[in-house]
């Protein structure tokens, strides 16, 4: 198991403390693991259980349960293509598959330079807008090739390719 360093240590810490007296205080604890560190170590798992008197395995059934949670860090760029049965019929297969030959991101995973991960989610909700699309929380409705993916994603790669 990796090692984390102490900022993360100390973030974890703060978050805690911050949640430990509210109600529901486990999935508020994990929600500002995940935004601040992009993920949530196994450590923050047993700071939390502790803290809220509660096992890790229970802990660690919350973070498998709700897909916003990932035990795994997280590339710079998320990615979520729902594939729900409305997406999928408009076309979402094809999406998510030019999606993987553009960022090298397999899906539900990330890709070797860290740069994106891509993941293939349940319906969103949104089926009205199908095919859906979040890239870094923002929604895209009617996503097809040329909107979501050249527009949206090659941007994103040139921006990143400049630094
Ligand atoms: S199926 Fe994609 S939003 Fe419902």
């Amino acid at each position: 198991m990796e090692k984390l360093n102490i900022e993360s240590r100390r973030k974890i810490d703060e978050i805690v403390l911050k949640h430990k007296d509210k109600m529901g205080p486990v999935k508020l604890m994990l929600h500002d693991v995940q935004s601040e560190l992009g993920y949530i170590p196994f450590e923050a798992m047993e700071k939390i259980a502790e803290a809220c008197n509660v096992s890790v395995a229970e802990v660690y059934g919350v973070v498998t349960f709700y897909t916003q949670f990932t035990t795994e860090p997280k590339g710079k760029c998320v990615i979520n293509v729902c594939m729900g049965t409305a997406c999928y019929v408009k076309g979402a297969q094809e999406l998510i598959n030019h999606i993987m030959d553009l960022t090298h991101a397999p899906i539900n995973g990330t890709s070797e330079d860290g740069l994106f991960s891509l993941d293939a989610t349940r319906c969103l909700g949104a089926c009205g807008l199908a095919p859906v699309v979040i890239i870094d929380d923002k929604v895209y409705g009617n996503a097809n090739e040329s909107n979501v993916v050249e527009d949206i994603i090659t941007k994103i790669i040139q921006s990143e390719r400049r630094h």
